[in-house]
């Protein structure tokens, strides 16, 4: 009988020692926090220099904190890698390599300028890496600049501050990509939001709603006689360069040089335009302060 004991005893020992090995596959990494910031991506310095720009001021808000980028364009990181330039990587690669350099919890912060196709991309990849096996505990995701109602008027008081005083018969037009996707909704509830604080300031996109055809009727009504040109994109790349300011005839200088309006384009990205980088860095901020907000 006391043998039989004894058997049970050794046998149960045997059970937690082969349990053991199973204990070592907890979790027992430290909590290290990064901060991924995802673009659309330039092909152009001069679009880079914006991203550069932003990346400084969130280096400045979070000194010591593992800073990142990725860029959501494949054209734009293929360009790149071709030209051997630069080797930009896709939000998925840059959050596996976080989890794999050791990193638990990431802030990924969204510069789009609306909540599209590229940042419904971005969501969907996030969720992704969300719970998956010894990969990142925790990953927030922080808003397009122009997601929410107050958003949309923070931007409009952000943007015409950052234009300053114009001539009385000068208009300034906001340049936007424009898209298929509902987030284009974003461009007519800024142009509201702008009206309210500048009747001569206007919202125009290239690919969608309002157009410049929409805009250059309304420019003839107010008697505008000249504008300012000004990107609504993080960086001034290639639209900012070719559709808004180029030679071309369809750019939006010439069809307004054609109705006899001047402009003057601004090249400058709103990554690198303070009062509206301020932005995106408070949405920052919500994205890395809920990173605390549940139990790990
Ligand atoms: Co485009």
């Amino acid at each position: 009988m006391q043998r039989l004991a004894r058997f049970f005893v050794l046998l149960f020992l045997l059970q937690l020692a082969l349990a053991a090995p199973a204990l070592a596959h907890g979790d027992a990494r430290p909590e290290k926090q990064a901060i991924l910031l995802v673009a659309f991506g330039s092909s152009m310095p001069e679009g880079q220099k914006a991203l550069k720009a932003f990346d400084a001021t969130v280096r400045r808000a979070y000194p010591g904190m593992e800073i990142r980028w990725a860029w959501t364009s494949r054209i734009i990181r293929d360009k790149l890698t071709a030209a051997k330039t630069a080797h930009p990587e896709s939000p998925a690669l840059a959050l596996a390599r976080l989890a794999e350099d050791g990193y638990t919890q990431v802030a990924v912060q969204s510069l789009h300028s609306i909540p599209g196709e590229e940042f419904s991309d971005l969501e969907d990849t996030v969720a992704r890496f969300r719970g998956m096996p010894k990969g990142l505990r925790k990953i927030t995701l922080g808003q397009p600049l122009m997601t929410s109602p107050e958003d949309i008027q923070h931007a409009a008081k952000a943007l015409l501050e950052s234009q300053g005083k114009r001539k009385p018969d000068e208009a300034v037009i906001f340049m936007g990509h424009g898209t298929p996707h509902s987030g284009n909704a974003m461009y007519p509830a800024l142009q509201y939001h702008l009206w309210l604080l500048d009747p001569d300031a206007f919202v125009a996109t290239v690919e969608g709603v309002p157009s410049l055809d929409d805009v250059l009727p309304l420019l003839a009504r107010h008697k505008i006689r000249s504008a300012r040109l000004v990107p609504l994109m993080a960086v001034a790349g290639d639209h900012a360069h070719n559709d808004m300011a180029g030679k071309e005839e369809d750019s939006f200088a010439s069809r307004l040089k054609a109705q006899g309006i001047a402009s003057t384009p601004v090249l400058q990205g709103l990554a690198e335009t303070p009062a509206v980088a301020a932005l995106w860095l408070e949405h920052l901020r919500r994205a890395v302060a809920a990173l605390q907000d549940e139990p790990k």
